[in-house]
């Protein structure tokens, strides 16, 4: 009787474990894929764009965009400062670039935005943003 009771008792045991090894072990898997691939790659409507301040210039100096892109300036420059200055939505002008620093904006909306530099006036750029 006892003997029985142990062999179906096993025999169950090893029946649950076996059918639950392969699920879990996809699970985990699947898990460790996403987790990885999460950290990849950025969420939507986070994606990144960026500027370069070089030789005077704002490069591209039309920058294409979707909403929700965030650009980053990037000053460099050897010596010279400058600005990233949304003069026409009457924004305050950023901070004083100097050579590797950076300034950062995130377009939720699309439209034209022209922008100019703070000291150099002739230094112009657009961010065009567009679905
Ligand atoms: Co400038």
């Amino acid at each position: 009787m006892s003997n029985l009771r142990d062999d179906s008792v096993s025999t169950r045991q090893q029946r649950g474990g076996g059918g639950l090894r392969a699920p879990r072990f996809f699970a985990a898997l699947l898990l460790t894929v996403s987790l990885c691939l999460g950290a990849i790659m950025p969420a939507a409507g986070a994606e990144m764009a960026e500027v370069a301040i070089e030789k005077m210039a704002f490069v591209p100096q039309v920058l294409k965009i979707k909403p929700g892109t965030t650009v980053t300036w990037v000053n460099r420059e050897k010596r010279t400062n400058h600005s990233v200055f949304f003069e026409q939505e009457n924004l305050p002008e950023s901070d004083r670039l100097f050579p590797g620093e950076t300034y950062q904006r995130t377009f939720e909306k699309s439209g034209t935005y022209p922008y100019r530099c703070g000291p150099h006036p002739e230094m112009l750029g657009v961010i065009e943003v567009a679905e």
